[in-house]
């Protein structure tokens, strides 16, 4: 500061004494700009750039100081705060693992990495491990053969563990939702709904008559084959549920229903605007509509041969639903038979395209069975349990793009799995990914290869998750295949594609494109 006070003959006297050498001193590449030989104006010039420069070194030094104090602190503080979180969750017995942050854990890391999160926590700790992840503390499995325990042994301090945000959205009645005498009256009032022989009598010639309207006029048109699937798997089971069809109800239906699925997927987040907040009263719509449709028939005198009228008639056989049961268990059959019927038709004709060989293949089925019949003959069950190539192709393609990663369940005791003590209150994540990809069950595992299944023991082997397992192994299994059969039939028979291109795919958390699939469709005779 004494520069700044006295001014030009100050600083010459301090350039006479040497001024050089301190600034060569200090480091300041500046000077070499500026000597030599300095007049008065530069030599004040000089002094001020000299003095600006001192104090800009100090003032970054002070920041650099004050940056560096402050990264030192939040990272001491942070893994101070780590190190609480893991101490909180440290009990005797509990599978090794990490807790991650208090409240979050390690969600942002596992729907970031995804697939690649648990396999790195898996080359790190074993196949069962211990985490924090969508609000719980959780422990993920991957030992095939705990998993299989876990699916066959519900109820024995195990039930289903799907989120509470979730249960809210689909009724307090939902199948996942029950458990134990519940969850099987429930089941057998839904088995009794899908059985094979109401498929083959009721449900099929529904489907078909469904699929081949659906998929008329596609010929020379650009279609978002992932929005096709969507409308196709919500609007067969409407059919099937009751009858509704391309009605003015099913106009209003579908949205509602749509944000009902979207809001079990977000975040639990109950304020405006939010997908959470939105699913929730779209599930009170999507009642009121399914209650004015129970009270409609209550008051009418037409008969009807559909899953509603069964469910309304469910005490003709053992145990009468109430309304509230009837309509969530109607919610539970479009919900859980949506994303996954209309994820794998979409992912089924993105490998048809890509694998030309498989696409002839099961073309030369389908066209086998058209050649049998009438042109407006419908599929029976007949040619639906000829369809052997289609069922490999179905299977291959949940296997290979993974349609579902696993199921949740919840512990109600502390319970030994595995060595392991597992708290009550725990989420288990069945994790049964990377049994699909395991080389031992599928040589060449990423290839997509549906003669693989033509040996049909792969579909009965001891690891097969595809649809679940054990008391809750999806009781809708050969209902969507039948639906899925019955629209790669009508697809292949009549149309040829080709991909418009540059379309995303996503594999996790959920497959999907998030733009949509775009195919160019043309008639397969054209
Ligand atoms: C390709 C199609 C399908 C796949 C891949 C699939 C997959 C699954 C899986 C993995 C589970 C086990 C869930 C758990 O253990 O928590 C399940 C359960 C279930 N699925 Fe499916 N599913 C499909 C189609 C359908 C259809 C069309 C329906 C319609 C009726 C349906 C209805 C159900 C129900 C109600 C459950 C719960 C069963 C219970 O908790 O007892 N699924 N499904």
């Amino acid at each position: 500061m004494k520069f700044l006070r006295e001014g030009g003959a100050v600083s010459r006297a301090a350039h006479e004494e040497g001024s050089r050498h301190h600034l060569v001193s200090l480091g300041m590449k500046l000077v070499t700009f500026l000597v030599p030989p300095p007049s008065p104006i530069s030599l004040s010039l000089y002094t001020y750039i000299y003095i600006l420069k001192v104090e800009i070194d100090i003032y970054i030094m002070v920041v650099l100081i004050v940056i560096i104090g402050v990264v030192m602190g939040v990272c001491m503080l942070s893994s101070a705060v780590l190190r609480w979180n893991e101490m909180k969750y440290r009990k005797k017995g509990l599978p090794p693992g990490t807790m991650g942050w208090p409240l979050f854990g390690e969600t942002n890391d596992f729907l970031k990495q995804g697939p690649t999160f648990i396999k790195n926590q898996r080359s790190r700790y074993g196949n069962v491990f211990k985490s924090h992840i969508l609000g719980c503390p959780t422990v993920v499995s991957m030992d095939p053969d705990l998993n299989r325990y876990i699916l066959m042994n519900e109820c024995k301090g195990i039930i289903p563990g799907y989120p509470q945000s979730m249960l809210e959205i689909l009724g307090k009645s939902n199948i996942a939702a029950v458990h134990g005498p519940a969850h099987k009256n429930m089941r057998g009032a839904l088995l009794s709904l899908v059985s094979p022989t109401i498929i083959r009598d009721q449900i099929l010639p529904k489907i078909d008559e469904f699929m081949r309207s659906h998929l008329s006029n596609w010929t020379n048109q650009i279609i978002d084959i992932q929005q096709k699937t969507k409308e196709m798997a919500l609007l067969s089971s409407l059919k099937q549920v009751s009858g509704i069809e391309s009605s003015s109800l099913s106009k209003d239906f579908m949205p509602e229903f749509f944000k009902l699925v979207l809001g079990t997927l977000s975040l639990p987040i109950n304020l405006p605007n939010t997908n959470y907040r939105r699913g929730l009263k779209a599930r009170k719509k999507v009642v009121q509509m399914l209650a004015d449709l129970i009270n409609e028939r209550r008051n009418s005198n037409e008969t009807h041969q559909d899953m509603l009228n069964s469910l309304m008639n469910s005490g003709d056989n053992k145990y009468q639903l109430s309304d509230e049961e009837i309509i969530d268990q109607i919610i539970t059959i479009l919900y859980s038979g949506y994303e996954t019927v209309s994820t794998t038709s979409m992912m089924a004709v993105k490998y048809l395209y890509d694998h030309p060989k498989v696409l002839e293949e099961l073309r030369k089925e389908h066209l086998g069975i058209r050649k049998r019949k009438m042109a407006e003959d419908p599929l029976d069950w007949n040619d639906y349990k000829s369809m052997k190539f289609t069922r490999a192709v179905i299977f291959e393609t949940s296997r290979l793009a993974t349609i579902v990663n696993g199921v949740l369940r919840k512990t109600i005791k502390d319970m030994e799995l595995n060595g392991f003590v597992i708290p009550k209150g725990w989420r288990i994540y069945v994790y049964t990914r990377e049994i699909n990809y395991d080389p031992s069950l599928y040589p060449d595992p990423y290839t997509f290869n549906p003669w693989r299944w033509l040996d049909r023991s792969l579909e009965t082997q001891n690891y097969f998750f595809i649809f679940g397992g054990g008391t809750r192994q999806c009781p809708g299994k050969e209902l969507g295949i039948a639906e899925i059969s019955t629209f790669l039939h009508y697809f292949v028979t009549k149309y040829r594609w080709e991909e418009v291109g540059g379309d995303k795919l996503m594999k996790f958390p959920r497959v999907e494109a998030p733009n949509g699939l775009h195919i160019r469709v043309s008639d397969l005779y054209s």
